[in-house]
């Protein structure tokens, strides 16, 4: 995929081409050219402006043996970014001039006429002209998006967003889904994250929220009867924002009736197939697959980068002899010994191992207990608690490395995933592939946290039949039929089969610690519609922006949108949000106040 092929038609009243679509084919044509002008070269007799447009860049000379004395005049008063008509020839360049890193550096563009059409203002930061030229701060480049918009990188990654985008539409319309748009004013509906909240001017003191997803919208399509449903949805969470996430984002959201998991995994790995080779990305399916209790125990991650494979060891039996009385309180209070296990790890200075320290830490966990050698030689304090038998229980060798964590999985887990990234980079381990696809199945339906029960995912999915039995007395132990999709290590899609029994929905919701009024009143529509035959269903949702930010590699979701927030939740260029005049609120029926509790001082830091 080119920029220049989705400019083929490319005619206008005011231009005959784009400039980047004409070679030495078009050797003598006359033509009426349009663009901005990049760069302008004066070399006394001759002046040369490299001209600019969405296909690329033109050579256009200007000197007295073909321009018109105007046109020579007003080249001479152009600047940087104007925007100009140029009339004129093209012609093969002279051999030793010719260009063969450029698309079109076999020729050049004679003008006889220049007109400027507007001039360009100086501009606040340079346009990016290539390698050479330091891209400005990125503070700067949102604050003057459009002009960091004219980068042909920043061209191409929308323009590739565009394609990966029809081919999804393309894909699904061939396999029979309908597209149908849903309401971006919906009701307030917690999702595990916050609502952007919008007031009702006709209904003063009542509020619509803006969609964390349609989610209960395509529910309640499949209860209509709309049996394959897609979406290229907008949705907006008003959450702490990371590189990989954005306040304003965009879902390839599906659903579908009487399905199976096995269906819809299907489905998106022939879609991803399609979109990977518009991006010139590698995808295989079937695509790897593990449980999320599989990925917990041998990645400590629910989306394990699987480009390396370096997997967690359970020492716990080996340890369970211990003098350690750390170890020893640790092991007889359920907490297991994991770790890493490092060939040529040891090679890690003092101070590196201390950097992996401050990584388990800031992932939770106490520290990290190291040892560097075998049972002939070892050091480090893991080491004086080591005897021949644990040494062999690792399977450590001389030049190897151990990293350990002791305490709970919910501890040690998120510990070692985060330093099995972080040493991953640190030794610069090989990669063992370049394109790790994986499906992570069968996540816990809840988690506990502050003695209550949360949504693991959201409230709707359906328990795994295997465990049903034990919804109500054992909830933690259910695992949902739930589907996560990772590509490298991001996670590019989530989705579940779906409670359609409304007994069922309200037992979970009570769960989750809602009063029958409660459920009533936030989900009474949905339970509804479920009690009106619905039929079983499932889907799954694919973060757009992630998708062509990973199958760039791009650094930031930024790189992939037209006009992103920066990482504090701020539109720059346009400058939003704002405040509101007091009237404008009034006719709202809202008065400001101090914000309370958690939302105070809410101004989020940079997270990144
Ligand atoms: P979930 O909340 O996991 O599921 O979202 C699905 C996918 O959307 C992307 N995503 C985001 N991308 C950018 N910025 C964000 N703030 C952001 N949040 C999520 C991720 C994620 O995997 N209704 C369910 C889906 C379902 O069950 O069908 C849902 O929204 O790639």
């Amino acid at each position: 995929m080119t920029n220049s092929e989705t400019v083929r038609h490319d005619a206008t009243g005011q231009r005959d081409r784009m400039l980047a679509t004409l070679d030495a084919s078009n050797a003598g044509d006359a033509c009426t050219l349009v663009g901005w002008v990049h760069r302008r070269r004066d070399l006394g007799g001759l002046l040369f402006l490299d001209l600019r447009d969405r296909s690329g860049i033109l050579q256009v000379s200007v000197g007295p043996a073909w321009s018109s004395a105007e046109g020579l005049a007003a080249a001479q008063g152009l600047g940087a970014e104007d925007v100009v008509r140029v009339r004129g020839e093209i012609a093969l360049r002279p051999e030793e001039a010719r260009n063969p890193e450029m698309a079109t550096g076999d020729i050049e563009f004679r003008a006889h006429d220049i007109e400027l059409l507007n001039r360009a203002a100086t501009p606040p930061i340079p346009v990016f002209r290539g390698p050479e030229d330091e891209l400005p701060g990125e503070d700067l480049r949102l604050r003057y998006r459009n002009l960091d918009l004219r980068r042909r990188e920043l061209q191409e990654n929308l323009i590739l967003r565009h394609r990966l985008i029809l081919t999804a539409r393309n894909y699904f319309d061939r396999i029979g889904f309908v597209e149908v748009e849903t309401p971006i004013l919906t009701k307030p509906t917690p999702e595990g994250a916050r609502d952007y909240l919008v007031p009702s001017r006709v209904h003063p003191g009542e509020f619509y929220a803006l969609p964390q997803s349609p989610q209960i919208y395509k529910q309640i399509l499949m209860t209509a009867g709309f049996d394959r449903y897609v979406q290229i949805a907008r949705c907006f969470r008003d959450e702490d924002l990371r590189a990989d996430r954005q306040p304003e984002f965009t879902q390839i959201d599906l659903e579908a009736s009487f399905v199976e998991p096995d269906d819809i995994l299907a489905w998106i790995e022939g879609l991803m197939a399609e979109m990977a080779a518009v991006a010139g990305v590698e995808a295989h399916p079937p695509f790897a697959r593990l449980t999320w209790a599989e990925a917990m125990e041998r990645y400590g991650s629910d989306r394990p980068d699987l480009r390396w494979d370096l997997e967690l060891h359970d020492w716990t039996a080996a340890f369970s002899d211990t003098d350690a009385e750390i170890l020893q309180s640790i092991i007889g209070s359920g907490g297991r010994v994991r770790g890493l296990r490092l060939a040529g790890g040891a090679r890690l200075s003092r101070r590196q191992i201390e950097e992996l320290e401050g990584v388990a830490r800031k992932a939770g966990a106490p520290g990290l207990l190291w040892a560097k050698g075998s049972a002939e030689g070892g050091s480090g304090p893991l080491a004086r608690w080591m005897g021949p038998g644990h040494w062999d229980a690792t399977g450590a060798g001389e030049g190897d490395l151990l990293l350990v964590a002791a305490g709970p999985d919910g501890m040690t887990s998120p510990a070692l995933s985060a330093v099995r990234g972080a040493v991953i980079r640190a030794l610069e381990l090989p990669k063992v592939r370049e394109h790790a696809w994986l499906w992570v199945l069968d996540f816990p339906l809840f988690e506990e946290a502050d003695g209550r029960l949360y949504a693991n995912h959201h409230p709707f999915v359906l328990p795994h039949p295997d465990d049903l039995d034990r919804l109500e007395f054992d909830p933690l132990s259910v695992r949902g039929l739930a589907y996560d999709l990772v590509y490298n290590g991001s996670e590019l899609g989530s989705g579940s089969l779906r409670v359609h029994d409304p007994a069922l929905q309200r037992t979970i919701l009570s769960l989750l610690g809602l009063s029958a009024e409660e459920t009533e009143q936030k989900f009474g529509f949905l339970l509804e519609a479920l009690a009106s035959g619905a039929p079983p269903h499932g889907g799954i949702a694919l973060g757009m922006d992630r998708i062509v930010k990973d199958f760039l590699g791009a650094p930031s979701l930024r790189d992939v949108i037209a006009f992103p927030k920066t990482t504090a939740a701020r539109a720059t260029f346009e400058g939003a949000p704002v405040p509101v005049a007091e009237g404008d609120l009034a006719d709202l029926g809202i008065g400001l106040r101090e914000p309370t509790g958690a939302l105070k001082g809410a101004e989020p830091r940079d997270p990144e």
